[in-house]
C-alpha cells in the first residue's frame, strides 16, 4: 500500500541555500530540489517559463482556485499607489500585477512589466481580458538582477512569485532599492508556509500530488509543476525575508499573510523624501 510522507519543510540551515551569500560561496544554485551550478540557474529557469508561458494564466488560476487575483489585488492596494505614479513590475511574467497598479495610477502613472522571458509577456499581451489596460503598460525584457533602469527612477517596484527565481536574490532586491525614488515602496508577494499544521499537511499534500498531476494532464508537464513547492519550501519565511529587507536599506518593513500564510505581502520604504 502506498503511504504518503509528508514532506519536510526545510529548516533555517536549508532555507539559506537559496540565498546570495551560500550561492556564492558554493557556487551552487538551487531551483527546487535541482542543484545547479551558479552561472545555469539562469537558463533552467527561462527554460521553465519558456515551456509554461502558453497557460501560465489558465494554470495558476486553476490551481490556485482564483485565489492569485485576492493575493494580488490586497497586495498592490498595500502599496498605496497614487494618481501619476511611476510602477517597476519586476518579474512581472503575463502582467497581472501590472494590471492592478495601472488601474491605480490612472492615465498619469507609467508601468512597467519588466522580464526576463519574452514569452511570458507576450502571453500577457495576447491576452483579451482587460486588452485595454495591456495596451498601456510598457514591456522591457531584462534582468532583474541587473535591472536597466537609472537610480532613482520608480515610485515603486513590486515583485509577485518571481524573487525565487533569481540566483541571487539579495542582489535582486537590492537592484529595486537601486531603481527607487527617496521615500520610494517596495512590495514582494510570495508563497511562504501555511500556520495551520492541519492546513499544512493538506497544502503539502495537494503541492506534491495534485499539483504535478493537473500539470501533466492540463500542460503536458509534470515537473514543470513538480518544482514549484521545492522552491517556496526553500523560500525565506516573512520574518526571515524582514531581515533580508531590512539589510538592504529598507524601512518600514511589515507583512501580511493571507489564506493561512499560503501567500505573504512584504512592503517597505527606501529612505527619504521624494
Ligand atoms: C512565477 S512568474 C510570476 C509572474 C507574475 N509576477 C505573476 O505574479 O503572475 C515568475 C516570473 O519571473 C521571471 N523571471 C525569472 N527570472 C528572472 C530574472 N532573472 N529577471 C527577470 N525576470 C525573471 C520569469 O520569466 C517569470 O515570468
Amino acid at each position: 500500500m502506498y503511504i504518503w510522507k509528508n514532506p519536510r519543510w526545510f529548516d533555517a540551515e536549508k532555507r539559506q541555500e537559496q540565498i546570495d551569500d551560500h550561492v556564492m560561496h558554493t557556487r551552487k544554485a538551487r531551483f527546487g530540489n535541482i542543484e545547479l551550478d551558479e552561472d545555469r540557474k539562469k537558463e533552467e529557469v527561462l527554460r521553465h517559463f519558456n515551456r509554461v508561458a502558453p497557460k501560465y494564466d489558465f494554470m495558476n488560476t486553476l490551481l490556485s482556485f482564483g485565489t492569485q487575483y485576492v493575493w494580488k489585488r490586497a497586495a498592490v492596494r498595500k502599496l498605496g499607489l497614487k494618481n501619476g505614479e511611476a510602477v517597476l513590475d519586476v518579474c512581472g511574467g503575463t502582467g497581472d500585477l501590472s494590471i492592478l497598479a495601472k488601474k491605480r495610477v490612472g492615465d498619469a502613472g507609467r508601468v512597467v512589466v519588466y522580464d526576463i522571458n519574452r514569452a511570458m509577456m507576450q502571453a500577457g499581451r495576447k491576452t483579451s481580458t482587460h486588452a485595454a489596460i495591456r495596451r498601456q503598460l510598457a514591456y522591457v525584457q531584462g534582468d532583474a538582477e541587473f535591472i536597466t533602469f537609472p537610480d532613482h527612477t520608480f515610485n515603486a517596484a513590486m515583485v509577485g512569485f518571481g524573487i525565487r527565481n533569481l540566483t541571487h536574490l539579495r542582489r535582486g532586491f537590492s537592484e529595486m532599492y537601486r531603481v527607487l525614488k527617496p521615500g520610494g515602496r517596495i512590495l514582494c508577494l510570495e508563497f511562504s508556509r501555511p500556520v495551520n499544521p492541519l492546513f499544512r499537511w493538506l497544502y503539502d499534500f495537494y503541492s506534491f500530488n495534485v499539483m504535478p498531476l493537473l500539470g501533466e494532464l492540463l500542460a503536458g508537464s509534470a515537473q514543470s509543476y513538480a518544482c514549484l513547492p521545492e522552491t517556496i519550501r526553500m523560500f525565506p519565511l516573512p520574518d526571515e525575508l524582514s531581515l533580508i529587507l531590512n539589510d538592504i536599506g529598507f524601512i518600514d518593513v511589515s507583512h501580511t499573510s493571507m489564506t493561512n500564510g499560503i501567500a505573504v505581502a512584504h512592503v517597505g520604504t527606501k529612505p527619504g523624501r521624494i
